[in-house]
């Protein structure tokens, strides 16, 4: 019922050249894929991207957008920008926005309710530290996240959410299986309590952090995990792998 989503997280990563040429390549190779696809990329390379991706399954997506229609804000990507080039997807949130640039869940929470009201669909991250996770605070930090960041939010089917523990971001230490689906049936439960426990069961979840070509058909088995957000492994081939899970 909840259809796969997989997208890729290029961060500050590649050039119109070298993103043109990877879309190029994985194009055919995701082609037949059963699931959504997506790569979220720098702003400055949308226009290109999207142009690269022209006739393919591969939709391209945002890594932020600001919440003023527009105005003085030096640096920032509005909807409307988004929009002009069919954005259909904007990250929000990430863990590296949050521990960089001073990302808090009410700028996460304005965000959301901006990309939906423009007919983006929020990928919003979740996700707890080493310390809180070690300090068994976990199911606190997500509460407090979910509860501020999906604050007024009408339609919560509408919305993403990528489960992204930070300490298996970027550093090889995937959750396990286990980890992955019981802190996402934890997020799904909570979003039930928030809003209706059938409107959870329509949420797509994705996990995030170190998710590869060799992870990623264990973790998708999982019945509560919908999907992948892929970092370093999108910057390369194996994210067709990855989209290809179930073949
Ligand atoms: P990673 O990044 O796959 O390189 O760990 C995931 C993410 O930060 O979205």
């Amino acid at each position: 019922m909840r259809k796969p989503f997989i997208a890729g997280n290029w961060k500050m990563n590649m050039t119109a050249a070298t993103g043109a040429a990877l879309i190029k390549e994985l194009a055919p190779l995701v082609a037949n894929a059963n699931c959504d696809v997506a790569l979220c990329v720098p702003a400055i390379l949308i226009p290109a991207m999207t142009e690269a991706a022209k006739g393919t399954n591969i939709k391209i997506g945002a890594e932020n957008i600001h919440w003023a229609a527009s105005g003085a804000y030096t640096g920032e990507i509005s909807a409307d920008m988004l929009k002009e080039y069919g954005v259909e997807y904007a990250i929000i949130g990430h863990s590296e926005r949050r521990q960089y640039f001073g990302e808090t869940d009410e700028m996460v929470n304005k965000r959301t309710l901006t990309a939906l009201a423009n007919g983006i669909t929020p990928i919003v991250c979740v996700g707890e530290t080493l310390e809180e996770r070690e300090g068994g605070v976990t199911e606190k930090v997500l509460d407090k996240q979910l509860e501020i960041g999906l604050k007024d939010v009408e339609d919560v089917a509408k919305i993403v959410i990528a489960y992204e523990p930070v300490w298996a971001i970027g550093t090889g230490k995937t959750a396990t299986d286990e980890q992955a689906q019981e802190t996402i049936a934890y997020i799904r439960k909570k979003i039930g309590e928030i809003f209706c426990p059938k409107c959870a069961e329509k949420v797509v979840i994705q996990y995030g952090g170190s998710m590869n070509a060799k992870n990623c058909k264990g973790l998708m088995a999982q019945p509560d995990i919908d999907g992948g957000l892929i970092g370093g492994a999108s910057l390369k081939l194996d994210f067709a792998t990855i989209v290809n899970f179930d073949k």
